[in-house]
């Protein structure tokens, strides 16, 4: 680390701070990995910039999963292009890098394409960037830098020293996925199932408790398939389970709320399912994909489950803590879909009465199986189906956060409100929640009574008697 830091420090010419503007598109992966990469650029003298203009590295962090990543990538370059254009005639000069899940399937076709791109760095070499950008600047060596290694990625990353600028973090736990379902990108992008060792996952959790975080969200493509090396002194044990590290991660001083994301319903056990009733800095809210609510689409999007099994879950879960709240994702329009496989997918949105759930139309991404496949749906089709399922699921929603209305519940404060005097957290359901309340509470969990609520936030008053103290 300190070796690939020198080298591009000293490239640099100068001492200058040198402004660093990250646009980050797609998934909370994403979010944290542009975090990362931050933290990383940050001992080389980068400084967050608000704004490409002027910077001297603008990273676009892409993502895949959906129609149109590239295209959005490639016109947001040609907008770059002039800013690095004025960049170097008035003497300096802008870094250009892709990173993400479009660099990794497009690699060098962008290289290609846009030839003002500098760098192309895939997610499992972000490691390297210091050394990839002091190569840039030095005009020589490999600009392309896709391949997987992910042995050593997470060794190499430092340990988060952003400020906090929150009181929830997420951590990175798992990547990758080996369930290839016939539309997704992920298992080509990402590679593969791969989880990271018990200690280093506890070690970085601890780190945030101590810097204030109260809250992780554990993340992994298929988080529940997390199978990690145990602590140092019980190898016995072989790997441990999500429900083992989120039992051990709840012990952490400090750390009061752990959630995870995202889930597939194959991989889930029973102990999962229990640490729900006996963990309680697990809240209560669990985000597990569904897909389709036909068991015939569900087979053609190589899901491997039927549409009973995924309620028998919803039904354990509920069984074991019943006020749980469930979100998923809903796909319309994969090909072949009819309008009675649709209808089994709204008649399965009925049936578990989401709390939370997205929902996106279909798109055919180069590659996987479901592209080739027959019986495109029309676009008009899709989008119309969507608009019934979102109407469904924006009802649902909407029932869910009016049904707190009266009750009291525990909010985690992250920050200052829109208005003045008023404060913004989430309940143990990942709802958004507003209040009139001091400064003071940011950063701690305090007891509300739900005043109001909508489709998206719920509005609140503090509890005074039950306010808790530092
Ligand atoms: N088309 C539409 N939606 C997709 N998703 C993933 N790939 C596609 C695709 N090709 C959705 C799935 C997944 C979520 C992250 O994005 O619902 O769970
Ligand atoms: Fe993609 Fe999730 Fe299926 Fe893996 S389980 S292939 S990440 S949709």
């Amino acid at each position: 680390m300190t070796e690939t830091a020198n080298a591009a420090t000293a490239t640099s010419g100068d001492k200058t701070r040198k402004r660093l503007f990250i646009k980050t598109y797609g998934c909370q992966m994403n979010v944290y990995d542009s975090e990362r990469m931050r933290d990383l650029l940050t001992p080389l003298g980068y400084e967050p910039a608000e704004a490409p203009e002027g910077a001297d590295l603008v990273i676009l962090n892409t993502c895949h999963i959906r129609e149109k990543a590239a295209e959005k990538v490639y016109s947001e370059l040609g907008r770059l292009r002039p800013l690095k254009e004025e960049k170097a005639a008035a003497g300096g000069a802008m870094t250009i890098a892709v990173a993400g899940c479009v660099a990794q399937a497009e690699g060098a076709e962008i290289r290609a394409r846009a030839p003002v791109v500098d760098l192309v760095v895939g997610p499992q070499a972000y490691h390297k960037l210091p050394e990839f950008i002091a190569n840039v600047h030095r005009g020589r060596g490999e600009a392309l830098q896709t391949e997987f290694e992910v042995e050593d990625k997470f060794d190499a990353l430092a340990a988060p020293a952003r400020q906090i600028e929150g009181y929830s973090a997420f951590v990175t736990v798992q990547e990758g996925c080996d369930k290839f379902c016939t539309f997704c990108v992920v298992p080509y992008t990402r590679g593969a199932e791969w989880s990271r060792a018990v200690d280093q996952v506890t070690a970085e959790v601890r780190a945030l408790a101590a810097q204030g975080v109260r809250e992780v969200t554990l993340l992994g493509q298929n988080v529940n398939a997390y199978h990690g090396a145990p602590p140092a002194g019980r190898e016995a044990d072989g790997p441990w389970g999500l429900a083992r590290l989120v039992r051990h991660l709840a012990r952490i001083d400090g750390l009061e709320r752990i959630r995870f994301t995202t889930s597939h319903p194959g991989d889930m056990d029973d102990d999962l399912i229990a640490a729900f009733a006996d963990t309680p800095a697990l809240m209560p809210y669990f985000h597990l994909p569904v897909q389709s609510g036909s068991d015939r689409i569900l087979k053609a999007m190589n899901r491997r489950h039927t549409a009973a099994d995924y309620l028998a879950i919803i039904e354990r879960l509920r069984a074991a803590r019943p006020d749980i709240a469930i979100s998923g994702d809903m796909i319309v329009g994969f090909p072949g879909e009819t309008e009675a496989d649709f209808e089994a997918t709204m008649e399965l949105a009925r049936a578990v009465n989401y709390a939370a759930c997205f929902s996106f139309k279909y798109s055919r991404r180069p590659g996987t199986p479901g592209a080739a496949m027959a019986g495109q749906v029309d676009e008009a089709v899709k989008h119309e189906r969507l608009l019934r399922l979102q109407a469904l699921l924006g009802a649902q929603q909407e029932a869910f956060n009016a049904s707190m209305t009266g009750r009291r519940l525990p909010v985690l404060f992250e920050r200052a409100g829109r208005n003045h005097g008023q404060i913004a957290g989430r309940s143990p359901y990942l709802q958004a929640v507003h209040c009139d309340g001091p400064d003071r509470l940011i950063g701690q969990i305090a007891q509300v009574e739900i005043t109001g609520a909508s489709r998206n936030a719920l509005s609140a008053r503090l509890v005074p008697e039950e306010t808790r103290a530092a």
